[in-house]
């Protein structure tokens, strides 16, 4: 007969204010208990079984993706990404957007954006104050920000640049009001895309962005443009040769923005918040050694990965960690927990990069993007990023914590970020 593994036995309620309120010890007191493998009830999200054995995050990650479903889950996402997004698809559907978009984001063609990345990430340092404390995290918003509206949309500097901008900032901020969260969880997804104050609001930046997608699309020039917008025009599919619709790029462009922008944003914030806590590593940061500067970078996500855990939807009965688990139950790797094994890495809350060098990082135990075949796409591009921003900062400006005392991990939606915005003082 299926069951579920043990977990806590407190109400559904209760349950939920760990893990919204104190996400880190809640998991770690759960371990401690339960084992590797333990089942959280949590508000609006069914029964999750969480695992944070390599070999049970190995079997998900290579599992069938028609048993293994992820578009579900994030389903919420929809009224603003819109029914073609890769995020929210599965099976054949998902593959054959994935496949469009996979190319334009291999590890190799990152350099190309690198000139891009440091003039930005140089600007924005040149315009920090000295000696009063500031917040770092809407610094690199700013810099993520404009990082994808250059590489991804492919947008030059000017006007369009400056407008495109304006609409992306005033639009973020409205979705990511607590307001618009509360309607989005009680009408629920379907009704909301329906409601006109909602597409109103929309309305500006699809303007832009399907002004930007038919430009481009007639664009002399395109056959030579290298930002991933280009890319994705000229992709074909892979069963008719056909392009990708006008909806479908808005649809993607959108997604990349979504997932790529905050996400990227928050790790550079936890990366400076621990190095300035760490002067030595800073210096040898400093010293542009790639390697090291990689090795930052990846010990950044396994000690404060912003997104804890990964989900996938059970269709029919699916055998893991000793269970047989029922369809309909959600199985969660949990990044947090996977990263904060003292048998894979020794010594496991101590911020230390050199790590990296000593040992690779493992598939199934380093796994910030996800894993199989929906590992996150922008997986380079976000690593190539932090490390050119990185290194940009640490060459260029001396940077102290504002208060000596570790920010803690706190919920901001759906990602971890540090409590004070990761403060500090340049110099
Ligand atoms: C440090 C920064 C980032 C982190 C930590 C991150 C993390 C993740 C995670 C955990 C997933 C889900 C993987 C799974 O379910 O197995 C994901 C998916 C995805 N990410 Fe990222 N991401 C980052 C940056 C980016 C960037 C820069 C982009 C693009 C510009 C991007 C685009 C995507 C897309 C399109 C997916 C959906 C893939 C699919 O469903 O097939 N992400 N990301």
């Amino acid at each position: 007969m299926a069951q579920l593994p043990p977990g806590p036995r407190y109400p559904r309620p209760l349950q939920t204010v760990g893990w919204v309120f104190r996400i880190g010890p809640f998991l770690e007191r759960c371990r401690q208990r339960y084992g590797d493998t333990f089942t959280l009830k949590i508000a609006q999200e069914g029964t999750w079984v969480m695992l944070s054995d390599p070999e049970d995050v190995r079997k998900v990650f290579t599992g069938d993706p028609k048993v293994l479903h992820a578009g579900e889950g994030n389903a919420v996402l929809k009224p603003v990404l819109g029914d073609h997004s890769v995020l929210l698809l599965d099976e054949a559907a998902h593959m054959q957007q994935r496949k469009l978009l996979l190319p334009p984001f291999h590890g190799e063609r990152m350099q190309r954006y690198g000139d891009v990345m440091r003039e930005i990430a140089e600007r924005e340092i040149d315009g920090w104050p000295t000696g009063q404390p500031f917040k770092l995290w809407p610094r690199m918003q700013a810099v993520t920000l404009e990082v994808i509206m250059r590489a991804v949309f492919g947008v030059e500097e000017g006007a369009q640049l400056d407008r495109l901008r304006r609409v992306l900032q005033h639009t973020l901020e409205w979705a990511t009001k607590p307001a618009q969260m509360f309607l989005m969880a009680a009408v629920g997804p379907e009704r909301l895309s329906d409601m006109p104050r909602f597409r109103r609001a929309l309305e500006p930046l699809d303007r832009e962005l399907f002004g930007l997608i038919r430009a481009r699309r007639d664009d002399p020039g395109l056959e030579e443009k290298v930002d991933i917008l280009s890319l994705l025009l000229l992709a074909r599919d892979e069963a008719d040769g056909s392009p990708m619709s006008d909806q479908e790029l808005r649809d993607e462009l959108m997604t990349l923005l979504v997932a790529g922008h905050e996400t990227t944003a928050t790790s550079l914030s936890w990366a400076l918040e621990r190095l300035v806590r760490h002067p030595d590593k800073m210096d040898r940061l400093r010293e542009g050694d790639d390697a090291y500067v990689d090795a930052v970078a990846k010990e950044t996500l396994r000690l404060r990965p912003v997104i804890p855990i990964v989900v996938r939807r059970l269709t029919e009965p699916f055998e893991v960690g000793g269970y047989t688990l029922p369809a309909g139950v959600t199985v969660a790797p949990c990044i947090y927990l996977v990263h904060r094994r003292a048998d894979v890495y020794p010594d496991p809350y101590a911020f230390r990069p050199e790590r990296f060098l000593e040992q690779p990082a493992g598939t199934y135990t380093w796994i910030p993007f996800g894993g199989g075949v929906r590992r996150c796409i922008g997986g380079s591009f976000a690593v190539f990023e932090m490390k050119t921003v990185l290194a940009a900062i640490a060459s260029r400006v001396s940077l102290t914590p504002a208060d000596a005392e570790s920010e803690r991990v706190v919920r901001r939606a759906i990602t971890l970020t540090p409590s004070r915005g990761a403060e500090v003082l340049a110099a």
